[in-house]
């Protein structure tokens, strides 16, 4: 696979004779792909049955007569204003019960039916008018479900589609009662029509309603995917595609990825560390125009299990973003060290957003390839760059790694539903053991507790897996050397109750949660020689050897042959002695990098990035700063 890249283009932004002008200065600098359409829904349809495509026609045939290979979107994350006059209710509604109103974008409810049409329908006529154009060679369906928080809509079409959705899972009511425990509080409910929403309760809700909830808004995500992707199927040949968003795990983005052929994601590095990050100052300002170390490959590790081995970044931050609360400048090399790394994760396509620097609107101060008034942005000269290193560079293989993250968005659902702990969130808990093996120089895959094998693996880690059932236990047991649960694994039933065989649960392992505690942040416990735990800790018992202890002599770690279960929320240091400690029992090289220095190995390749503003020296090879080392995998083993 030869990686390229591309860029995202809005020709109803630009007037017409500028097109052929900017498709030959795309083709110029190296791009092979463009992304059109996703959100000119007004110019496509003005008003309802009034279709204006002429000008979309010529714009798909400005681009694709110069080389390049068109990603036609569809504009359903944009509903037009008359949309709202046919379906007043199609607004998502918040959990204070206002509606999410127009004059920005995503404002719909994924559960509206008369909506969904609407989106089938227009997707039908593009399908139909583009479906066989040679030059559209994908089609991206919508656009960043969930961003702006808008999986979870409290509307009566929500409510309505939540009741059939409950009947269909629990058959009766006593069935929901009974998995509930509403015996509690008198929760007891006679029929499905008495349930409502979980918004606007005076305490808490039940956590069982909550992530019951959640499951059916994920579940509303895949369904409004499926109803473009059923419509787009048959009316052509080019892969479809979503661009997920960094940092959202609202809807099961497994699940969505099985209609669609290759998953795509929206990589803003800088904006990201700034707006979605815990980290300490020092960090903050140490990566401010780079963008965290692991934050970007995170995404590119999960996205490949998304997209079952096939992604792209669709979106690639360019220069200063608008919407972070500060939005410096990337250090030059930034935008081409984000593009080759992705490369290194297996990217197929790098796109640049955007192609102009839009002079109006809401993004008016978001950097793109080119200024609003038409000169090179310092963005332009690194993505050249990046064209010919990639020439230069040709196929780049991914290979299956030896060390794998369970990764389950139920999980998130779950345990934002109960945090129990302030510092306790999924997300987190997650990303800092990713964080643990990329600083031990290891290559990272995703997979699902799903759809796929976990075969072939040394090391599994299953930090925070809300739900074990007995065949995801026979799963990691059975296809790895050794998998690490915990904390928080095992802990509660598909309905949020406690299970009854105790906690976590596990056959392998004669190991029990007797008590939980959460911890504010400035508390640790602190593990005998070194390392310590951090927001929660599960107190255990039980035959299971003692792996680490805790200072006052309770178990921090417990394991059996091949399965062990880690009691608190590590740190660093004791993630990185766990890492070593599992690393030594099943045959494991550990390259450890130093601070923003990561390590990407693919088949040909040794990748060595680095994301400092100085450079690094690291087993004999000098790697300047914001720039990627990359080396051919027998020198690499020589070095
Ligand atoms: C993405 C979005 C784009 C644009 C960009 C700005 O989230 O898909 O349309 O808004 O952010 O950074």
């Amino acid at each position: 696979m030869n990686p390229e890249l591309g860029v995202c283009y809005y020709p109803e932004h630009w007037p017409e004779e500028m097109w052929a002008e900017d498709a030959a200065l795309m083709v110029e600098t190296g791009l092979t792909w463009v992304r059109i359409g996703e959100f000119a829904w007004t110019r496509m349809e003005p008003t309802l049955g009034d279709l204006q495509f002429d000008w979309l026609d010529r714009a798909v045939d400005v681009l694709g007569t110069a080389g390049l290979k068109v990603v036609l979107g569809t504009p359903t994350a944009t509903p037009p204003r008359w949309m709202l006059e046919k379906h007043p209710d199609m607004l998502a509604i918040d959990a204070q019960g206002q509606p999410r109103k127009f004059g920005s974008r995503r404002h719909y409810c994924f559960s509206h039916q008369g909506y969904i049409e609407e989106c089938a329908r227009i997707a039908r006529i593009m399908g139909e008018r583009y479906g066989r154009n040679a030059h559209v060679a994908a089609w991206q369906i919508d656009n960043e479900y969930g961003c702006h928080d808008t999986t979870v809509s409290f509307s009566q079409p929500a409510l309505r589609a939540f009741r059939r959705w409950l009947a269909d899972h629990y058959g009766t009511v006593d069935v929901l009662n009974e998995a509930w425990g509403n015996v509690f509080w008198s929760m007891e409910y006679d029929s499905f029509e008495q349930i409502d929403l979980p918004n606007l309760t005076v305490t808490e809700p039940n956590p069982a309603h909550v992530l019951a909830f959640r499951r059916f808004s994920s579940d509303q995500v895949v369904a409004f995917n499926k109803a473009q992707v059923d419509v787009l199927r048959p009316l052509t040949d080019a892969s479809l595609l979503h661009n997920y968003m960094g940092r959202i795990l609202d809807f099961d983005h497994f699940q969505v990825g099985e209609d669609l052929d290759i998953a795509t994601w929206d990589s803003y590095p800088i904006g990201f560390l700034s707006d979605r990050l815990e980290a300490d100052d020092a960090h903050k300002t140490a990566f401010l125009r780079q963008g965290d170390p692991d934050m970007q490959a995170f995404h590119h590790d999960l996205y490949r299990a998304v997209g079952r081995g096939r992604w792209w970044v669709m979106e690639q931050q360019p220069g200063p973003v608008n919407w972070a609360p500060y939005n410096p400048a990337p250090l030059p090399g930034m935008v081409r060290l984000w593009s080759l790394e992705a490369v290194a994760h297996g990217a197929e396509v790098v796109n640049f957003f955007r192609w102009r620097q839009a002079p109006f609107a809401q993004e008016q101060m978001h950097a793109g390839l080119l200024t609003p008034n038409n000169k090179p942005a310092p963005a332009l000269a690194e993505a050249c760059q990046t064209a010919s290193d990639l020439a230069e560079l040709g196929a780049v293989t991914q290979t299956q790694t030896d060390v794998a993250i369970l990764f389950d968005y139920a999980s998130d659902w779950a345990w934002t539903s109960q945090p129990q702990g302030a510092g306790f969130n999924y997300f987190r808990l997650v990303f800092s053991a990713y964080r643990a093996l990329r600083r031990a120089g290891l290559s990272v895959d995703f997979i699902s507790t799903t759809n796929e094998p976990l075969a072939g693996y040394k090391l599994i880690l299953a930090p925070g897996l809300a739900t074990l059932d007995g065949h995801l236990e026979k799963s990691l047991t059975e296809n790895c050397n050794l998998a690490i649960l915990g904390p928080r694994s095992g802990a509660i039933t598909h309905d949020f109750q406690i299970p009854g065989s105790g906690r976590p649960g596990l056959s392998g392992l004669d190991c029990e949660v007797d008590l939980v505690e959460t911890l504010p942040p400035n508390v640790r416990r602190d593990v005998d020689g070194g390392g310590s735990a951090q927001h929660w800790v599960d107190r255990l018992s039980g035959e299971a050897a003692d792996l680490l202890t805790y200072s006052d002599g309770t178990a921090a770690l417990k394991g059996e042959e091949g399965l062990w279960y880690l009691s608190g929320f590590p740190d660093e240091e004791l993630w990185d002695r766990v890492i070593t400690m599992a690393a030594l029992k099943v045959g494991l090289d550990l390259y450890p990098v130093p601070t923003g220095l990561r390590r990407r190995e693919t088949e040909q390749h040794v990748f060595l990035i680095n994301y400092n503003a100085t450079p690094v020296v690291w087993s004999g090879h000098k790697i300047a700063p914001c720039d990627v080392l990359i080396l051919d995998k027998d020198t690499a083993k020589k070095g």
